[in-house]
């Protein structure tokens, strides 16, 4: 199954992962200063962090007063998050694709799933997961490949199809092949606007000046083309 493969791939990469997302450009200086810039005051709020791997956005907003609930895929990453974190927050294993059953309905004022939904085939379940943990009002950050980006990347020719790609990831120790499904914009939105939100934002971020300094060839191309998409939504 896809999953179990997706699984066993995070299995293998978790700890280097762990180690090298403190700075890796994409991650520490494009992802996370625009995906925290979108969720904005977290102080004593109760976030869900889906997908956390080893927990360093719940480390975040732990450090900024908020109370952190955080779950992954992988067995590995669930238990880096909880090494990062200590008794500061609370990590479990869960599919983002199956019911969040220990989760109650109205418990979260923020959800955040930050470069995960890639690994989803089918985001209607998910997202109406969000919105039964979600308060009213609650907010949905998500940050996901650009679509525009993968269609280019992975040499698609079926821009308004939901495709398995397949890469070899080499950033984090020996190559290993990674599954996820490419999509088309609009298969990114509307499965948000139909389960209960409306999107308040939709930011096509650009690198920050740490990121020349560490890698100033894909500095360049960021501030060119977007590699990734980060978006607010609202619990209606
Ligand atoms: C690129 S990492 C992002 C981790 C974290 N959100 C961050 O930004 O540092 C993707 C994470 O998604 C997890 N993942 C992949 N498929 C998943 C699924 N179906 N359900 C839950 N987590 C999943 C992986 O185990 C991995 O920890």
């Amino acid at each position: 199954m896809d999953m179990e493969k997706i699984k066993k791939a995070y299995e293998k990469i978790a700890d280097n992962y762990n180690a090298l997302i403190e700075n890796k450009p994409h991650n520490a200086y494009y992802d996370r200063p625009n995906t925290l810039k979108l969720i904005g005051e977290v102080k004593n709020k109760n976030i869900l962090d889906a997908a956390c791997g080893p927990g360093k956005y719940a480390e975040i907003f732990i450090a900024n007063g908020a109370n952190v609930t955080g779950f992954d895929l992988s067995p590995r990453m669930v238990q880096l998050a909880k090494e990062r974190n200590g008794s500061s927050g609370f990590f479990f294993e869960q599919d983002l694709a199956k019911p969040f059953k220990t989760l109650s309905e109205n418990s979260f004022d923020i959800v955040v799933c930050a470069l995960a939904m890639q690994y989803v085939k089918n985001w209607n379940q998910t997202i109406t997961e969000f919105h039964r943990v979600l308060k009213n009002k609650g907010t949905l950050v998500i940050s996901i490949e650009h679509p525009f980006f993968e269609y280019t990347y992975y040499n698609s020719s079926k821009y308004f199809l939901i495709e398995q790609i397949k890469t070899v990831w080499k950033g984090f120790g020996k190559p290993i092949e990674m599954l996820s499904y490419r999509r088309p914009l609009y298969e990114c939105l509307s499965p948000i606007t139909n389960n209960g939100f409306y999107i308040e934002k939709l930011v096509e971020p650009i690198p920050t000046k740490e990121f020349k300094k560490l890698d100033p060839k894909h500095f360049k191309e960021l501030n060119e083309f977007p590699a990734f998409m980060c978006l607010k939504a609202v619990r209606k």
